[in-house]
């Protein structure tokens, strides 16, 4: 399979993990993109219009292929649960930072249809996607378009779903991964597999290329994957320092600062298991609180963004993966063609 990533026309093993919400912006996908990797920019909480925009900005700046990245799932009904007590909580926090108070927003439904139908029109090289498995439908007119597709897997049985459903590529996201958990069909509890085990599993059992993701922070790591016969490692936290990164200077911070045990799953910021830098709300914000995944992240939206603008990391969601520690600040380019050395130097 080591020709999967030369037929896209992408010259180095190095996946950019699509990051949602703002850290991974049009300038980071180029410029991965550009110096030879695969830049995969994060469209899950974007309009399809926003999806059509970053699509165009990325191609303003590089003509090299990109991957757009969906959340396929992961949406979920309405619970019983009483919002009072959270929103008890983000009103003191709302005050500590001059906001008004916080309001309980709708129940999203998933906007992965409206979402889809704009990919489908932006033609990106690859559509990768996570939380779920789009149907038949989805996949045929994926193939029509031209667009290559990858899913990600938490567990092997995810990868053969996966793979049965014609998927022509698997990110295999071990437990170390930064942000959210992609697990579609068990608990996640049950689905936290090291990185290695899920690759080496995934490679056996399944006949899909993989690319190999969670933890992985240097060109080392990335020789050892492929070594194991993974197609490319993809890597999230690694770029979050980088200048072109949207994250914020506080998140960008303690990504530099944090030491390996930093990290913990958390549900407390959208509903949804992810792992990030440990910090205030995650200590404050129960479980038992925590309503929804779309309804909790809309909820917890604008404490993150004003905490963002006033450098005030408790308050934001410091998603990073168990390689942290390793984390540099550098231009992606650089960073790339420092990953690109590295690899060389295990030959
Ligand atoms: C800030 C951030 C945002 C992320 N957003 C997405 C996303 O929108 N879609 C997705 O499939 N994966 C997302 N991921 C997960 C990555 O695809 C990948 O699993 C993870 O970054 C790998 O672990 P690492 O961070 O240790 O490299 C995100 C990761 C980070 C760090």
């Amino acid at each position: 399979m080591p020709d999967f990533l030369a037929k896209l026309g992408v010259e180095h093993p190095i996946v950019l993990a699509p990051m949602a919400g703002g850290t991974g912006t049009p300038q980071l996908v180029a410029a991965v993109s550009n110096a030879g990797g695969l830049g995969s920019w994060g469209g899950a909480y974007s309009t399809p219009q926003q999806i059509l925009d970053a699509a165009r900005a990325i191609r303003a700046l590089t003509s090299k292929p990109f991957a757009i990245n969906l959340f396929a799932g992961g949406y979920e009904p309405e619970r019983t649960v009483d919002p009072a007590p959270m929103l008890a909580l983000l009103g003191d926090i709302h005050r500590e930072l001059g906001l008004t108070a916080p309001v309980l927003p709708p129940n999203p439904r998933s906007p992965f249809d409206d979402q889809l139908a704009a990919v489908i029109e932006a033609r990106p090289a690859v559509f990768s996607f996570t939380f779920g498995l789009p149907d038949a439908d989805a996949f045929a007119r994926l193939r029509r378009a031209e667009i290559v597709t990858c899913g990600t897997a938490t567990t092997v049985e995810e990868g053969k779903r996966l793979a049965e459903a014609g998927v022509d590529s698997i990110a295999a996201q071990g437990e170390e991964a930064g942000a959210h958990r992609g697990t579609f069909i068990n608990s996640f509890k049950a689905s936290m597999v090291p990185m290695r085990a899920l690759t080496r599993g995934l490679l056996k059992e399944t006949r899909a290329p993989v690319i190999a993701s969670g933890g992985i922070m240097d060109g080392r790591e990335i020789a050892e994957v492929l070594g194991m016969g993974a197609v490319a490692g993809q890597l999230g936290t690694a770029f979050v320092a980088c200048p072109e990164s949207g994250a914020p200077q506080a998140y960008k911070d303690a990504i530099l600062a944090a030491r390996s045990d930093d990290t913990d799953i958390t549900r407390v910021f959208s509903g949804r298991p992810a792992r990030g830098l440990r910090n205030r709300f995650m200590a404050v914000a129960r479980e038992e609180w925590i309503l929804p995944f779309g309804q909790q992240n809309d909820l917890t939206r604008p404490m993150r963004g004003e905490a963002g603008k006033q450098g005030k990391a408790d308050y934001l969601s410091l998603w990073a993966g168990r390689g942290v520690a390793q984390a540099r600040s550098m231009p992606a380019a650089e960073l790339v063609r420092t990953l690109v050395a590295e690899m060389a130097a295990t030959r």
